[in-house]
């Protein structure tokens, strides 16, 4: 195991979203779901963490962890609970743990939407309705306007794709749907509601005269392999690749449609990223399959593997072979927005970091720009169907009385935070 170091610019710090840690809020579309009972454990984002009522504590942990930047989300229910109707309250409270995180000297990287929508918008048809394009563009042009002047650096949507396929393909996130129609509108509307999402912020601050302006799209990326070069393995795996990241990429990147969600520009062919954010897990082993039922594939891992929690192939070279990829497609920094693992005992969570980051030292060695790293996540919390028991955190918290430890993996991730990389000192401690 070899030892090394990020470049001095690099910044390292961790993720979260609104909906998995504040607790508190019953006027989203994950609070319904979850009160119709479609959690595995039972577990309620009502109370997912408390961090709405715990931010200075929290940010007094991310000191702890020496995170240098923090990407949190805000959520659109609380800051326009009504359809037209904004809570100066709710902005001043994202406004107010702003401003306390700039003070710690951790700087924010803000998402605007992930995966859980107001209710209002939610009985509107969601997404699948054209109109979310345009209150989405509001409630943006609003945010933006108060937080501004303290934020430049922006994601408008969380893992597009993940929140499509599973709301409308599998059917297992609020509203449960199996419409391929309806995906395919969603995911249009969602393509678009970027582009306009991209243009307000930077057109809101430049008004400010603000002129550091950073917006992107956290990405989810996997590496999809298939099982044997077969002709029919290989035309799934690639139909993989297409429906899951592509049609989403060339949308949101150049503002490009194309089959099956459309052909051409609807709105200006352009550029809408400033850096191209990636979320990373996992990988999946492709085969062809004569089964409607099953997309006409089996997505499996490959026997031995070393696989996380919830059954996810750890593989940190899918890391290396994303970023190169559309790095040399898109040529603008690289920020990891997300990577981390399911790992209850916290027994394999400080390799699978030491994995991660080596490649990423790599990338940057091969002149790959990766800006940033933000490991998810700081805390256990809300983990979307599969409740509060699947554990991605480096801190663990009581879920009686919300008391935050800790982990190993948090001590580990608080020493590579600060050296910027890994001694051969923390190799012999912790590895
Ligand atoms: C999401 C997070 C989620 C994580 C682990 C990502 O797909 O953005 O909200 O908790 O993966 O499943």
């Amino acid at each position: 195991m070899n030892s090394f170091k990020l470049p001095g610019g690099f910044l390292l710090g961790t993720a979260t979203a609104s909906l998995q840690i504040e607790g508190g809020d019953r006027n989203n579309s994950w609070y319904r779901w979850a009160e119709e009972g479609h959690i595995k454990d039972g577990t309620h984002p009502v109370n997912a963490v408390d961090h709405w009522n715990r931010v200075e504590e929290d940010i007094e942990i991310m000191k702890k962890l020496n995170n240098q930047t923090y990407r949190l989300s805000l959520e659109w229910s609380r800051i326009e609970p009504v359809r037209g109707k904004f809570s100066k309250e709710a902005i001043d409270h994202y406004r107010w743990e702003i401003e306390k995180l700039i003070e710690a000297g951790i700087k924010p990287l803000v998402t605007l939407h992930h995966f859980s929508n107001p209710l209002w918008l939610e009985d509107n048809g969601a997404w699948v309705n054209h109109e979310a394009v345009g209150l989405f563009e509001r409630y943006v042009q609003y945010v933006v306007t108060y937080l501004g002047d303290i934020v430049s650096d922006w994601i408008t949507i969380n893992e597009p794709n993940v929140y499509m396929i599973n709301s409308y393909m599998f059917g297992e996130w609020p509203p449960g749907e199996k419409s391929i129609s309806k995906f395919i509108k969603g995911s249009r509307n969602m393509i678009l509601a970027h582009i306009k999402a991209y243009k307000a912020i930077h057109s809101v601050r430049e008004g400010m005269n603000q002129k550091d302006t950073m917006v992107g799209v956290a990405n989810h990326l996997r590496v999809f392999d298939s099982k044997k070069k077969t002709p029919l393995n290989n035309w799934i795996s690639n139909l993989y690749d297409r429906m899951f990241q592509e049609i989403f990429i060339t949308g949101m990147t150049e503002g490009k449609l194309i089959s099956p969600l459309g052909s051409g520009y609807p709105l200006e062919k352009g550029k809408y990223y400033d850096f191209f954010g990636i979320n990373y897990y996992t990988r999946d082993i492709v085969s062809f399959k004569m089964n409607a039922a099953s997309l006409f594939s089996k997505r499996e891992v490959f026997e031995g593997s070393a696989v996380n929690d919830l059954g996810w192939e750890i593989y940190p070279e899918g890391l290396y072979r994303i970023c190169k990829k559309y790095y040399e497609r898109f040529k603008v920094p690289i920020f990891i927005t997300e990577n981390g693992t399911s790992d209850e005992k916290d027994e394999f969570r400080i390799k699978y970091i030491y994995d991660h980051l080596y490649q990423i030292n790599k990338l940057i060695n091969d002149g790959i720009e990766v800006q940033r790293y933000y490991h998810w996540t700081l805390m256990d919390n809300f983990e979307w169907i599969e409740g509060l028991s699947s554990k991605f955190g480096l801190v663990s918290v009581d879920p009686v009385s919300y008391e935050r430890k800790v982990k190993e993996s948090g001590k580990f991730y608080s020493e590579v935070c600060s050296e910027k990389g890994v001694t051969k000192e923390m190799i012999k401690k912790y590895l």
